[in-house]
């Protein structure tokens, strides 16, 4: 049975003290809920004081990105080293990095490699946008990410890591996929992606989550579902009743299916 994972992106929202009045609003709720690894990314700035106020709770830390060089001459960019000081995971490939910022599969696949290197546990996102999805492209784009971001893993290293489908179209506009549709994404293309990749007992080990417009209300038609193990969630994680709920009703669905 895999161990169903919950992670916040916070995004570029947040400073130092809006994230310790969010972390401690939720922080009591969290920690009964600990059948859901539960992972908090805010930006780096706000990952000290996050880490901090999470110490000893069993809630994670994760950073939004990092680049795969331990040190050097990158100015703006921060190192695994540096990450791991604080935190145990961390989103790599997130849209919006491609998107806005450059990312391809390539330096995906770097900071995936350096991740694990650095006992980091990667949640790498993958998804296709709108005009994809409507030509009928989503299955062999996404299937293509995945083989490119993961390539030359060795099946253990894959074992570790997590695995985020998050069409670009569900996220932040309100409009989420179905939970059958995630469903059919997640277990047909990804999970049978990562089977070819690394074996099938491998992939059946890997989390993958979904993500896109994830709210309290509609958490349960995507873990209800049996490839989806959880939820990379964006708006509903900077309200801490929001997330809390989210989180519970996880907890509900996957204990209830064990
Ligand atoms: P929303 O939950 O705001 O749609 O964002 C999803 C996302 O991109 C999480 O990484």
């Amino acid at each position: 049975m895999r161990t169903p994972n919950i992670a916040a992106n916070w995004k570029m929202h947040k400073t130092v003290a809006e994230a310790r009045t969010l972390v401690q609003a939720m922080v009591g709720d969290l920690q009964g809920l600990q059948e859901v690894e539960c992972v908090l990314c805010p930006p780096f700035t706000a990952l000290q004081a996050v880490a901090e106020l999470v110490r000893g709770t069993g809630i994670a830390v994760g950073a939004q990105d990092m680049y795969w060089e331990e040190q050097g001459a990158f100015t703006g960019e921060i190192s695994p080293l540096m990450v791991k000081e604080l935190g145990q995971y961390v989103i790599i490939g997130h849209s919006e990095r491609r998107q806005y910022f450059g990312e391809t599969d390539e330096t995906v696949n770097r900071k995936v490699h350096a991740a694990l290197a650095h006992g980091l546990i990667p949640i790498v996102a993958v998804g296709e946008n709108l005009a994809q999805n409507e030509a009928g492209e989503t299955e062999a784009f996404v299937s293509g990410q995945v083989r490119r971001g993961l390539a030359g893993l060795s099946p253990e290293q894959a074992r570790r890591i997590i695995v985020a489908y998050e069409p670009i179209w569900a996220i932040g506009t309100g409009r989420p996929a179905t939970g059958t549709d995630a469903n059919r994404i997640i277990g047909g293309v990804v999970r049978a992606t990562l089977g070819e990749m690394f074996g099938r007992d491998v992939a059946e080990e890997i989390r993958i989550q979904y993500g896109g417009s994830v709210k309290p209300d509609n958490i349960a038609e995507f873990v209800s579902q049996p490839e989806i193990d959880g939820a990379l969630v964006g708006g509903a994680s900077l309200k801490a009743a929001d997330f809390v709920a989210i989180v519970r009703t996880t907890a509900e669905v996957k204990g209830g299916s064990r």
